[in-house]
C-alpha cells in the first residue's frame, strides 16, 4: 500500500532569463521582460511529495519533520533571498527558468531520500504558472 506524503515550502529569489551566447536583442525577443539586466523577483512556492510504503512500525512513509529539514537545508538555505544567476552555482551556466529550477531542486532532494521512495516536486513561479518534475 503506497501513500504519498507532501510538504509545502517557499523561497523568494531573483533571476534573469537569458543566454550569455545570444545578443541582447535575441534574448529580448525570446525572454522579453524576463531578460531585464537588473533582474526581477518571484515568490516561489514548492510542493515536495514522497511516495512509498507505510512503515508498519511507525505508521509513516517518511517523517515529515525529516522532509522539512531536507527542504530547509538543501533548498531554502541555498535559494531564499538569493540571486539565482549569481549566488547559486548550478545556475552559473544554466538559465534559471522554472523548468531548470525544478530539476535542480529535485536532484538535491533526491540525493537525501532513500531509493525505495518516489519523489515529485511541483514549483510555482507565480500563482498561475507552475512546473512539475518526477525524475527522468
Ligand atoms: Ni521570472
Amino acid at each position: 500500500m503506497k501513500v504519498t506524503v507532501s510538504r509545502k515550502a517557499h523561497f523568494n529569489a531573483a533571476h534573469r532569463l537569458y543566454r550569455k551566447d545570444w545578443t541582447f536583442e535575441k534574448n529580448q525577443a525570446v525572454f522579453g521582460k524576463c531578460n531585464n539586466p537588473n533582474y526581477h523577483g518571484h515568490n516561489y512556492e514548492l510542493i515536495v511529495s514522497v511516495t512509498g510504503e507505510i512503515d508498519p512500525e511507525t505508521g509513516y512513509v517518511m517523517d515529515l519533520g525529516d522532509l522539512a529539514a531536507i527542504i530547509r537545508n538543501e533548498i531554502e538555505d541555498k535559494f531564499d533571498h538569493k540571486n539565482l544567476n549569481m549566488d547559486v552555482p548550478e545556475f552559473a551556466d544554466l538559465n534559471p527558468t522554472a523548468e531548470n529550477i525544478v530539476v535542480v531542486i529535485w536532484n538535491k532532494i533526491r540525493a537525501k531520500i532513500t531509493s525505495d521512495k518516489e519523489l515529485e516536486v511541483v514549483l510555482y513561479e507565480t500563482p498561475r504558472n507552475f512546473v512539475t518534475y518526477k525524475g527522468s
